[in-house]
């Protein structure tokens, strides 16, 4: 089939589940990780992998999957490197976004908010817990800059490694977690037709607003 006739003609009727104002937890970290639960339960593929979208200092978007690796009770924590794209957007923009999406249980989850570095012990900590291969890749890599080549990237490797062959790699202090500290939270559920289910919780000075959005 040809490309634009196969984008034309892919129909998904989503048709598994409903949601109501009615059904949700009053607190969306609460109902994020009751989600979060029923994407495992349902071997949803890679449940924690969420794109984050950020924002450059000229206003251009771009958006990436990263892990989350942690939900605090003020939010949302990934990894990476602090001189990545990402990292540039996020010192010149602290505004973020991740989207999820869990096709076997027909969800998607948005999460908007504004984007921390979390404190040096927490990316110590976390950083100590990785294995020895990709503490030492977090080393080699400058991370969205360009490399002439594979191999340059795997002598790095290959050096890095013998430095620290017998010693604990420390954290690189371009290395760390962000937290996104959410304002904004949407829960959708796919229904028939389009009729989509949409509940959005906007923080309102320290309480959460529930409200029912159109398809
Ligand atoms: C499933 C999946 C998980 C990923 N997890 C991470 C992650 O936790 N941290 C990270 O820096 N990059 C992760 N990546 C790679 C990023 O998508 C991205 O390529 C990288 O962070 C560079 O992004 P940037 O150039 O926009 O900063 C992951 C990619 C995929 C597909």
């Amino acid at each position: 089939m040809k490309t634009n006739e196969f984008l034309k003609q892919l129909r998904h009727d989503f048709a598994r589940q409903q949601l109501s104002k009615n059904d949700v937890l009053n607190n969306p970290f609460e109902q994020f990780k009751s989600w979060l639960d029923e994407a495992v339960e349902a071997q949803v593929n890679e449940p924690i992998a969420t794109t984050i979208a950020t924002v450059s200092k000229y206003g251009q978007p771009s958006a990436r999957i990263v892990y989350i690796r942690e939900i605090t009770e003020n939010g949302f924590v990934f990894f990476t490197n602090y001189l990545s794209k990402k990292g540039v957007d996020i010192s010149a923009n602290p505004k973020g976004c991740m989207n999820l999406f869990w096709p076997e249980l027909e969800r998607q989850i948005r999460i908007e908010g504004i984007i921390e570095k979390v404190p040096h012990d927490v990316s110590d900590a976390y950083f100590a817990d990785r294995p020895k291969a990709s503490q030492i890749g977090a080393h080699a890599s400058r991370q969205s800059q360009p490399i002439a080549s594979r191999k340059e990237l795997e002598e790095r490797i290959h050096e890095l490694t013998n430095k620290y062959n017998d010693e604990p790699v420390p954290r690189p202090s371009n290395w760390g977690g962000y937290i996104l500290v959410p304002h904004h939270f949407e829960f959708w559920q796919g229904r028939p037709n389009r009729l989509h289910d949409r509940v959005a919780y906007n923080k309102d000075d320290d309480s959460w607003k529930i409200v029912r959005l159109n398809p």
